[in-house]
């Protein structure tokens, strides 16, 4: 891949474009001023929403993004078949989906198989998770307030992950663990490298088309302007690591660069895949003071009239699990990790193997709480986890049927497809078999 040659660059598919992280690395991509990234054909990209394949080809050009059209990560064959047409898998949406990701890095094996390429250049998975993989369970379980994990010991955080995937399945790690798992990643002669993202906390603006909110400071945010107090579930003594999207963002384009550039010397693969990408660190409480602490400075609280008095001094109330969980869809799981976990994770193999320094650090984090509370009071803020863990199922106007007519695409042998059902640039014949509206086509591509 280190060739010069253009049709040497590896193609990539990157799911996730409609949302903060995926969104975000997208933009970094086609924006990327590096002539190794400039030189990379289009991204694929798999969407749900016609009317955002529209924004995404006006936005960027069809000569740098194709969007391809998908149900949901459900449609593991589809999802299989085309990561078997690309060289690099960004998989950087939800991290919560098992299935979809094996049926990614399945997808890359048989590229490696199909392709006739030099042994250097096998195909590479660059997947997203989640630091609640390692976090304790410190109100149903035991906690551990003292525990770090250290990217350096790569294969530790692997086999904790996995002994603690057995004692309690949680999708998000067992995705993570299907993928550096994958006997075409950890076999003897892997076949695909893989890499796994583990973000902490995430913060700062997105610089994605659609969903540009991070999760936990909103999220926070928004519940402190609403009732006029903060929450705090356990002893608030839980921690977590953060990083501003913009420099995670980065993260993955290094990944990509170390691929065409270096054929991928430098990035961990497997059982020594996981990285930790960590600017910071904070405990949970200081999250719901930081956020009182911008809402009083403004003067948005406390707040009277409508017959509701808030709180005059900054409070934070004790919550128990389930009503933590109103702002995780109900998952408790997700509200314990999620606001009481302590998930230390140091970070230091992407520094030090891929030169990343990130360049938003405790000011950054300091100036989010002012900017979230922002947003917040202009109404910008109405994100949600339910995407994010993968329990979103389909956005509403597809599924009524109402506005735009619903474009559901049904793929055999297929390659590509866009909103004028236009075919990609790769080769070989296939069946495409669409509805629009009520009316059934299918085309030999
Ligand atoms: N945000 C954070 O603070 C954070 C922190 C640590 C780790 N992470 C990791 O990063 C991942 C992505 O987070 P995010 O904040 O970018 O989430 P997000 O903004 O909610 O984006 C999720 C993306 O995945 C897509 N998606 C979700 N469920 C789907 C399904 N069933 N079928 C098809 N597409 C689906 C969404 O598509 P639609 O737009 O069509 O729904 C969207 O593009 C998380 O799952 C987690 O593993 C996030």
């Amino acid at each position: 891949m280190s060739s010069s040659s253009s049709s040497s660059y590896p193609k990539i598919l990157l799911t996730g474009a409609t949302g903060y992280v995926g969104g975000t690395v997208l933009h970094r991509l086609l924006t990327s001023p590096e002539a190794s990234i400039r030189a990379l054909p289009k991204v694929s990209v798999l969407v749900r929403g016609e009317e955002r394949v529209d924004e995404l080809l006006r936005t960027y050009g069809r000569d740098r993004v194709l969007p391809i059209l998908f149900r949901n990560y459900d449609e593991t064959e589809l999802i299989e078949m085309l990561a078997s047409q690309h060289d690099i898998v960004i998989n950087a949406g939800s991290g919560f989906h098992p299935a979809s990701a094996e049926a990614m890095v399945r997808g890359l094996r048989q590229r490696s198989r199909q392709q006739q390429r030099n042994t250097t250049a096998k195909p590479w998975m660059l997947h997203t998770s989640g630091c609640s993989n390692v976090s304790d369970r410190p109100l149903t379980g035991e906690a551990f307030p003292d525990r770090e994990l250290h990217d350096a010991d790569g294969t530790t955080v692997y086999d904790f992950e996995k002994a603690e995937n057995e004692r309690e399945w949680y999708p998000q790690r067992a995705s993570e663990l299907a993928v550096l798992g994958h006997p075409a990643v950890s076999g003897p002669s892997p076949e695909v490298g893989a890499v796994s993202i583990q973000a902490p906390c995430i913060f700062g603006e997105g610089e994605g088309l659609f969903q540009r909110a991070g999760l936990m400071v909103p999220i926070m945010m928004r519940y402190v302007v609403e009732k006029g107090y903060g929450f705090q579930l356990g002893d608030g003594t839980g921690v977590i690591d953060y990083v501003h999207v913009a420099d995670l963002a980065d993260l993955y384009v290094r990944c990509v660069r170390d691929i065409v550039e270096n054929a991928a010397q430098n990035l961990p693969s497997g059982a020594r895949g996981i990285v930790f990408p960590t600017a910071g660190r904070v405990y949970m409480r200081d999250i719901a003071q930081g956020c009182l602490d911008a809402a009083f400075a403004a003067g948005v609280l406390p707040r009277g009239g409508d017959g509701v008095m808030t709180p005059l001094r900054k409070y934070i109330r004790q919550v128990d699990l389930q009503e933590a969980a109103t702002t995780t869809a109900g998952n408790v799981v997700v509200a314990e990790v999620g606001w009481a976990g302590h998930r230390a994770t140091k970070g230091t193999v992407a520094r030090e193997r891929l030169g990343w320094a990130p360049v938003h650090a405790a000011e950054a984090w300091a100036q989010d709480f002012v900017d979230e509370l922002r947003h917040v009071v202009a109404g910008k803020r109405t994100v949600t986890i339910d995407s994010c863990i993968a329990e979103k199922e389909m956005l509403p106007h597809l599924e009524g049927g109402g506005g735009s007519a619903p474009l559901r695409c049904t793929f055999e042998r297929a390659t590509c497809l866009t909103l004028n059902n236009i075919v990609g640039e790769w080769s070989g014949i296939s069946v495409l078999r669409t509805t629009i509206g009520r009316r059934r086509f299918v085309a030999l591509l």
